[in-house]
């Protein structure tokens, strides 16, 4: 019952992604790449209607969820780009200069709130200028079909001292409250972080290399909250404060075809961040940065990330989870054709001593590790300060799949890595097609298992001898464990 009434809901939400996008390819006009003659022959008669999507190349990874293809026009289904222009807000409009000093903020809240207020409105924030905002809440409900879209570069003040005292430190640019809105562009957004990292509170930046005590806030760049449909496209994402999008209480978002980076060792710059958010896309993204690629938080269920590129950056992770002996609960997550090179982690689930909830159903396929620490890994003693006591309870790690994993990894520490509790062993642990070979020199230590339990359909490269065959014998007990 549980389980058809889930099914029901994922299907309701494919649904509406799926009308979602098809919106959005609608309110854009995109040029035909295929067939040119043939379209060209046929387009005097009758050109071809914007809202067909391609046909998929199926070389390149391809979103289940029909995602937009690039947006190229903002003035759709017009050539002279006139008709639809009373739907389209151009902060310029409002009053934004776009010299990269003035503060833009009071322009684009105008204009903000002209196109919330009617349906498929386009914020502009258009190309050649250079725009400056502090930090806001761009909150709804609005009118269904919004697309805020940034052509030009978008920033905040330039460092902690620049950022207005009356301004919170935790966020920048935040969506709030909204359905079915598109978030895209060619242009820029630009974190301006440098100084932020720099601060002395900050990991290896106080006098002997220790992280000095007192608040240490940093905005994260944007974040998505309490919002529900959301289409993420195209953008570049750069030098964030700390995370670069973190999405919190969400339903049905589609990310795509984003630029997201950071030097490698600016601290805490996540790429993407979800928690308590489901039914979520991440596709064909570009992720460069110091710290995790892209984190999964609790509350988080039926999130496909497909054809992402990782690295530099901490891997593509799952937690921590269970801090403070909190529960937590993480459910069918897929990721695949990923590439994530240079990386501290490569795959990794990560969960405190003493929480309780589950982490189940996660399959990890077609993964191209290159000079990755870690490659897989489990760990349930996850401890910031290496004064974590041992506890019996534990967020219980069940049903992780591991499908052709090949590559290198960085001999420092072992490739495959499953350190589970005690006392809540982690059990259905898969293995197929798993080969990993040192990026130089030679394998230090052997892969690592600590009451892991599960199976390897095919030999593991380097040769995993420590996975315990069948169910632990107190599997029962644990199973629901509250999720
Ligand atoms: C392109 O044209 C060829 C030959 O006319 C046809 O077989 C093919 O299906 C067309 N492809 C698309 C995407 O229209
Ligand atoms: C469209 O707008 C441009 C520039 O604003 C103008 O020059 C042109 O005459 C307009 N075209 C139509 C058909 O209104
Ligand atoms: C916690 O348990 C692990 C695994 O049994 C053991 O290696 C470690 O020494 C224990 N730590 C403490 C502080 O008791
Ligand atoms: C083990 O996990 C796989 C998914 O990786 C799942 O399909 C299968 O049903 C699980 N087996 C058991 C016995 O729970």
């Amino acid at each position: 019952m549980e389980l058809f009434r889930g099914l029901v809901v994922i299907s309701l939400l494919v649904i509406i992604l799926l009308q979602n996008s098809s919106n959005v390819q609608g309110r854009y006009h995109y040029h035909k790449t295929k067939n040119k003659s043939h379209n060209k022959a046929e387009s005097p008669v009758s050109p071809a209607p914007d809202n067909v999507p391609e046909p998929q190349d199926p070389s390149v990874p391809s979103s289940p969820v029909n995602p937009p293809q690039i947006p190229s026009d903002p003035y759709p289904n017009d050539p002279a780009g006139n008709s639809s222009s009373d739907c389209i807000f151009d902060v310029t409009s409002y009053g934004a200069v776009g010299d990269g000093s003035t503060d833009d903020t009071s322009a684009f809240v105008a204009a903000w709130k002209a196109a919330c207020a009617v349906e498929s409105g386009v914020v502009l924030a258009p190309e050649g200028y250079v725009f400056m905002i502090t930090s806001t809440i761009f909150s709804g409900p609005c009118k269904p079909g919004l697309v805020f879209q940034v052509d030009g570069c978008l920033m905040p003040p330039d460092g902690p001292d620049s950022w207005p005292e009356k301004d919170s430190r935790k966020q920048w640019l935040v969506f709030y409250r909204l359905n079915d809105m598109t978030f895209t562009g060619k242009g820029t957004i630009e974190g301006n972080g440098e100084k932020w990292w720099d601060l002395p509170c900050k990991p290896h930046r106080g006098p002997d290399g220790e992280a000095s005590k007192g608040p240490c806030d940093s905005p994260a760049l944007i974040r998505f909250f309490m919002s529900s449909n959301l289409v993420i496209s195209n953008l570049r994402i750069q030098n964030s404060p700390q995370f670069h999008m973190k999405f919190d209480g969400c339903e049905g978002v589609l990310i795509q075809q984003l630029s997201i980076s950071s030097p490698k060792l600016s601290p805490n710059t996540d790429g993407i961040h979800i928690e308590n958010t489901k039914t979520v896309g991440i596709y064909n993204s570009l992720i460069s940065n110091g710290d995790d690629c892209i984190s999964i938080g609790t509350g988080c269920s039926d999130v496909d990330i497909e054809g992402v590129t990782c690295g530099p950056s901490h891997g593509i992770s799952i937690g921590s989870l269970g801090v403070h002996n909190s529960q937590a609960c993480v459910s069918n997550i897929k990721v695949s054709n990923a590439i994530i090179r240079d990386s501290d982690n490569g795959v990794r689930i990560k969960t405190w001593q003493g929480g309780t909830g589950s982490v189940s159903g996660i399959s990890f396929q077609n993964i191209q590790m290159e000079n990755v620490r870690n490659c897989m890994i489990i760990d349930q003693y996850y401890c910031m300060s290496k004064e974590c006591l041992n506890q019996t309870s534990a967020v219980y790690v069940t049903d992780i799949s591991y499908r052709n994993i090949k590559g290198t990894y960085d001999v420092r520490t072992p490739p495959i890595h499953f350190a589970c509790s005690d006392t809540v062993p982690c059990t259905n642990i898969t293995l197929s097609e798993v080969e990993l070979l040192p990026e130089e020199g030679e394998l230090i230590d052997d892969p690592f298992c600590w009451n892991a339990y599960g199976t390897e359909e095919t030999v593991t490269i380097p040769p995993l001898n420590c996975l315990r065959d069948g169910e632990p014998e107190s599997e029962g007990e644990v199973a629901s464990y509250g999720c």
